[in-house]
């Protein structure tokens, strides 16, 4: 904290006090906070902790009925991550989900798990931020294995990622948690999730999706998180929403389950978190 203080001091006085966040800051700000792309892409040692020092180079395998993937080597690496990729097509896969024209399956999209129609509503400086900070990823070189693909892509719409966003809808909190909790994808875990369709209409935030654990025990079920005072959040206070967020605490004090990404989320700006919590708050309540 200190030093990043004395850091702050000097740049101030040679920026002339105008301090603007760079790109690449802002980006790293993203990724490792509420886009939690590590969450995925990070391997984790046999506790289930994410490995710092091997941050992005490839991790969690996800099987599903339609698809066997396995998140992949994100870091500059020419080989065997993305070090290869131009801007564009980084910026390709991460909001429309497909692969560039060569290399490793070209043109094949990539499996819904890797939440591109949530990131379509990247808004385009955000965008340019997220490719800046990628390019300052220590290359790491790890081959992953090949996805297998049982069923066409298919990815849910996400309503107001479809709609879009722009910064004149930021003028109220509400606005700026709607547009962190999109790109957070948030409500693809929360909302009621039936034969591997999401069913934001009908059932947006009423949890219930089933999250088996990696080593097969039970996992977890994704909570009900609509205003609903006693299905939901609605009666909880904002410290508690707060804790259970960034500290994976439940209003009981109950420690919660992965695959929420807590650890990530416990780097959220106060002020960040509190526009997320209010736009909790305008959630409709379901039972
Ligand atoms: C929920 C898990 C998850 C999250 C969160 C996630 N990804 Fe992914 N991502 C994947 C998976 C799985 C794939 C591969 C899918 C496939 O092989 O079909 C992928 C693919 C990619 C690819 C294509 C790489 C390649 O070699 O094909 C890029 C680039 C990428 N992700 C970047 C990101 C970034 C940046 C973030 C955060 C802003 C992020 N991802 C968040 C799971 C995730
Ligand atoms: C990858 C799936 C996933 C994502 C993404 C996710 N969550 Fe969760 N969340 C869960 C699961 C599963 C639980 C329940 C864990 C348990 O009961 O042990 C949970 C629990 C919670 C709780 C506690 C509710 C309760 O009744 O205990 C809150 C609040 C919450 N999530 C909010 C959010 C917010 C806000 C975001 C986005 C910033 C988010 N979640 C993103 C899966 C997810």
């Amino acid at each position: 904290m200190f030093r990043i203080g004395v850091a702050c001091v000097v740049l101030s006085v040679i920026s002339g006090g105008a301090m603007a966040e760079a790109p690449a800051e802002r980006g790293g700000y993203l990724v490792n906070t509420i886009m939690a792309c590590g969450n995925c892409h990070t391997p984790r040692d046999t506790d289930g902790k994410t490995i710092p020092e091997k941050a992005f180079s490839g991790g969690m395998i996800f099987t599903t009925p339609a698809f066997i993937a396995t998140a992949p080597n994100i870091t500059p690496d020419v080989e065997t991550g993305i070090g290869s990729w131009s801007d564009a097509e980084i910026k390709r896969a991460l909001v429309q989900g497909m692969r560039p024209d060569h290399g490793r399956l070209a043109g094949a999209p990539l499996a819904a798990i890797m939440p591109a129609n949530f990131y379509k509503a990247l808004l385009p400086d955000d965008l340019d931020a997220i490719v800046a900070y990628l390019h300052t990823i220590k290359p790491i070189r790890n081959e992953v294995a090949d996805p297998v693909y049982k069923a066409p892509a298919r990815r849910d719409p996400y309503p107001d990622a479809e709609a879009g966003f722009s910064k004149t809808m930021f003028v109220e909190p509400v606005g700026r948690g709607a547009y962190l909790v999109t790109i957070g994808h948030c409500m693809e875990c929360h909302s009621a999730w039936s034969r591997g369709v999401s069913d934001f209409k009908n059932g947006l935030g009423r949890g219930g999706r089933i999250f088996p654990a990696p080593d097969g025990s039970p996992g977890s079920i994704a909570a009900n998180i609509t205003s609903d005072p006693t299905a939901g959040i609605g009666g909880w206070t904002d410290r508690e929403i707060a804790r259970a967020v960034t500290e994976g605490i439940g209003r009981d004090g109950r420690k919660l389950r992965p695959p929420m990404a807590y650890g990530f989320y416990a780097g959220l700006k106060q002020a960040d978190l509190a526009d997320i919590i209010a736009w909790l708050r305008t959630v409709p309540p379901l039972q």
